[in-house]
């Protein structure tokens, strides 16, 4: 197809170098060039629907680029697998689109989306192609708000009018309800406009995919009675059945404490058949209740000083990250918390837990243990762990005024997350091992 002087045609291996460049040139200081590069390496690539506009006047010889990839799927509530998992029924996902600033203005754009959009509703059979991007460029060329469709943008960072779906003309039922991506667009790159107030809910979104993922294989090579019964280290006495029950508990009690506004007096019944089945809805329940608020909202807790639902947001990432990296020891898995994640964890434990919950329980000498993460977002807390309350400074707040210390325990964003909650950890201690020990103790009382 020719159209204002380029070629329109399906992108052959030669070219990839000149897209590279030409992504680079478009989308300056965003991934986007290593994003497709992961596309093309992946599952949902469709070389049919990656086409090239080639004009000889660009340098490079590529004007344009367009890819349609078979990388995200709608969930449909209640539509369960033969194992309990989620059914997730395949989408298309426009992205990139790019133009060379030379070539712009001509109508590339408008013919690549066009030649692209029109190869998919020849050949695909899935109903939608999703896509984020300013509306006011992709309505032009037939794109409407997925909300539009019954279809929900699958992350909090998408403003709902940048998360826009086009109809193709597949027969069949069409699916409604949340929209996932594939691990590639978390992994490499999460466009879409900024938004502000991100609470780790898409943290919380791919530890529980990605717990689910693993349970998936486990169960497929040695079947759900077998996983289930697998001990958990990390948690003596507990299976992975109990663990995934005390997680599906918890959401229902959140949940409860959401919408009374109040401490729940029961946690509400399970729905569900089975822990893997209850898991999934609840942790789904929880990230739908959270999504659906600001976190500036008020929101009744357990803590004196946090009142908000972005109390809940950090609580249910920290609940979700530490289990699912307990479940992953246990079956074999290799989910760990990003350092930023774990930093926070790390503050949570320190700040939240150990002060408030251990009350008459301290048994502190007034040691001061300093707690050092070398890798990642740099913080350091100093903590002093009196008869009956523990004083938590963070260096940066009283820079000038060292409080002394009998310990310092540092190492790894992750490792340190591990060491707050109890669980085995590679960390160095210098100083008295002893001050370490006894912090160490009284956060596992607190957290527990
Ligand atoms: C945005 C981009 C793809 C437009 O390419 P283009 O070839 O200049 O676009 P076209 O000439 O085909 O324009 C098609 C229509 O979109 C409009 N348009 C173009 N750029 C637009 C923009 N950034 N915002 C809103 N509308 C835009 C044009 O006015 C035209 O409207 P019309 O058909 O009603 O007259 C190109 O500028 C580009 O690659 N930019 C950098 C990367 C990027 O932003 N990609 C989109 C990612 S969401």
């Amino acid at each position: 197809m020719t159209s204002a002087a380029a070629v329109i045609r399906v992108e052959q291996p030669p070219d990839a170098a000149a897209v590279g460049a030409l992504l680079r040139r478009c989308f300056s200081g965003e991934p986007v060039d290593a994003l497709v590069q992961a596309l093309r390496a992946g599952p949902g690539y469709l070389p049919e629907l990656a086409l090239v506009a080639v004009d000889e006047r660009i340098p490079g010889g590529i004007a344009g680029y367009v890819a349609i990839t078979r990388t995200a799927a709608a969930e449909s509530p209640d539509r369960l697998d033969e194992n309990g998992f989620h059914r997730a029924e395949p989408l298309l996902c426009l992205s990139p689109l790019a133009v060379h600033p030379a070539a712009a203005g001509r109508g590339l754009a408008r013919a690549l989306v066009e030649e692209v959009l029109a190869r998919a509703a020849r050949h695909r059979p899935e109903p939608y192609v999703v896509l984020e991007g300013d509306p006011a460029l992709y309505r032009r060329f037939g794109f409407v708000a997925a909300g539009q469709v019954g279809l929900r943008s699958p992350s909090q960072r998408i403003p709902q009018s940048a998360f826009q779906a086009a109809v193709l003309p597949a027969t069949g039922d069409r699916p409604r309800g949340r929209v996932v991506y594939d691990e590639v667009f978390w992994t490499g790159i999460t466009p879409g406009l900024p938004f502000e107030g991100i609470a780790w809910l898409d943290e919380l979104e791919q530890c529980c995919r990605g717990l689910e993922r693993l349970l998936r294989e486990r169960v497929e090579a040695s079947g759900p009675a077998t996983v289930l019964a697998t001990e958990v280290p990390a948690c003596p006495g507990w299976t992975v059945a109990d663990v995934l029950d005390h997680l599906a508990t918890i959401h229902r009690v959140v949940i409860a404490w959401l919408r009374e506004g109040r401490r729940p007096r029961a946690a509400p019944p399970a729905r569900g058949e089975g822990p893997i089945d209850r898991f999934g809805r609840g942790w789904r329940a929880v990230h739908d209740e959270l999504s659906a608020r600001s976190g500036d909202q008020p929101a009744a807790t357990w803590c004196p000083w946090e009142a908000t639902v972005a109390f809940w947001q950090r609580r249910m990432a920290h609940e979700h990250a530490v289990h699912v990296a307990d479940l992953g020891e246990a079956l074999e898995g290799s989910w760990q918390a990003p350092p930023d994640l774990a930093v926070d964890g790390v503050d949570e434990a320190l700040r939240l837990w150990l002060g408030t919950r251990l009350g008459a329980e301290v048994r502190g000498r007034g040691d001061g243990v300093r707690i050092v993460a070398h890798e990642g977002p740099a913080r350091s807390w100093t903590v002093v762990l009196h008869q009956r309350f523990a004083e938590i400074h963070e260096l940066a707040e009283i820079a000038g005024h060292p409080v002394p210390v009998e310990a310092e325990v540092s190492g790894p964003p992750v490792e340190l997350y591990r060491w707050v909650w109890g669980r085995q950890a590679r960390v160095s201690v210098t100083g008295d091992p002893e001050s370490a020990q006894v912090l160490r103790e009284a956060l596992v009382r607190a957290c527990r």
